[in-house]
């Protein structure tokens, strides 16, 4: 097909393929105003995740395709982001100033839910997303100190609702702000569900694209709490290449599926180990675990994390790898995930209401 006519452009331009993420460009964003006239093409692209260091060449990529498609010399590509709101659990309703909700999970402790949380919400946040954390890992809440704001209360200006932290510009809150983690198991029990709850509904989030929670493991009551009462727009499961990690997060992915919140993905952290003398890279933990769950429940690979004791270092000291060597290769690969998780998001159904919303104001023009 050769594109002649406006409609064709825009088809055309839907058609490309965005190689940084693994999908076609009309899965994950909004072609407008797509117009060919004489030798000059324009259109407007609406991104519908956060990805700005990849702008220049998504642009030159289009450009040169629609250059090839329509022989015409003038090719004005507008490229935005717009992140808009997902669909969540049936009953419930979007909080207010949060966009989307995504759960980081894993079916066991010690995979680096935490640390890829971190790194991710900054990634979001340094690619042109607003973004929060919410640490909801009653077990061992490790937010405040990869942010760096251990011993930090949120303010409560009206006796309600509360302020989040601010970290490393991102907006901060900790299941650990609000039960004190050394408390016994059996008191703190009857408090976490109430409290993740409170977290989320009554913390001020200030217009947020992304609010990452850093879950506990397993699928016990939080897990619950959070399908039933959180409204959740994705969640993505965290696994390293052991098998057993990955039979624990099966069932993890499984519970989701359960309960309707879409699955996004899975990221393998710990995948190879890079020896920090030789630079050698060797898969330690065995191959194709992620690979296998990926087949298996037909879920998308959306990156991958080397084991690497600076990602530890960095991360366990209030200064995540994101931050603190912001142009490593270790960093560009949370970069990588942070793109694939949010465009694994814009892909997902829109909300209704808001698209709803969308229809009235374009009918109104
Ligand atoms: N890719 C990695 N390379 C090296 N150390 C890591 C990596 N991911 C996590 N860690 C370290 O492993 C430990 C457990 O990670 P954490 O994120 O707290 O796991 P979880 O939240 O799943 O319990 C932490 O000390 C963390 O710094
Ligand atoms: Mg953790």
């Amino acid at each position: 097909m050769t594109a002649s006519t406006d409609s064709d452009v825009g088809k055309f331009l839907n058609s490309i393929d965005l190689l940084a993420v693994d999908r076609k460009l009309g899965e994950v964003a909004r072609v407008r105003d797509a117009s060919l006239s004489g030798d000059t093409v324009k259109a407007t692209v609406e991104l519908g995740f956060p990805c700005n260091s990849l702008h220049d060449s998504i642009r030159d990529r289009i450009s040169d395709e629609l250059r090839a498609e329509t022989g015409a010399e003038n090719v004005e590509i507008n490229l935005q982001t717009r992140i808009i709101r997902h669909a969540v659990q049936k009953n419930l309703k979007p909080i207010d100033g949060v966009k989307n909700i995504i759960a980081v999970a894993s079916g066991k402790g010690g995979v680096g839910k935490s640390t890829v949380s971190a790194n991710i919400a900054l990634a979001l946040a340094t690619e042109g997303a607003s973004v929060g954390i919410l640490d909801a890992d009653i077990y061992g809440p490790s937010q405040p100190h990869m942010m760096g704001i251990v011993g930090e209360q949120p303010v409560s200006e009206d006796g309600k609702t509360m302020l989040p932290l601010r970290a490393h510009g991102l907006q901060v809150m900790s299941i650990g702000a609000l039960i004190d983690p050394d408390q016994p198991m059996v008191w703190r029990g009857p408090m976490v569900t109430s409290a993740l709850d409170q977290l989320t509904h009554q913390t001020q989030w200030q217009d947020l694209d992304y609010l990452i929670v850093d879950m506990p493991p397993g699928t016990g009551d939080i897990q619950l709490t959070l399908a039933q009462k959180v409204p959740v727009s994705g969640t993505v499961i965290i696994t390293t290449p052991q098998n057993i990690a990955t039979i624990d997060a099966r069932k993890g992915l499984a519970m989701f599926r359960k309960v309707s919140i879409p699955v996004l993905g899975i990221v393998e952290n710990m995948s190879t180990h890079v020896c920090s003398n030789c630079g050698h890279e060797d898969a330690i933990f065995g191959e194709g675990g992620a690979e296998k769950m990926s087949r298996d429940f037909d879920v998308r690979v959306l990156g991958r994390l080397p084991l690497d004791a600076r990602i530890r270092e960095q991360t366990d000291s209030g200064k995540p790898t994101m931050i603190a060597e912001p142009e490593s290769a270790i960093a560009q690969a949370y970069r990588a995930a942070a793109w694939n998780i949010s465009a694994a998001q814009a892909a997902e159904r829109t909300d209704h209401s808001s698209k709803f919303g969308t229809i009235v104001v374009e009918a109104s023009k």
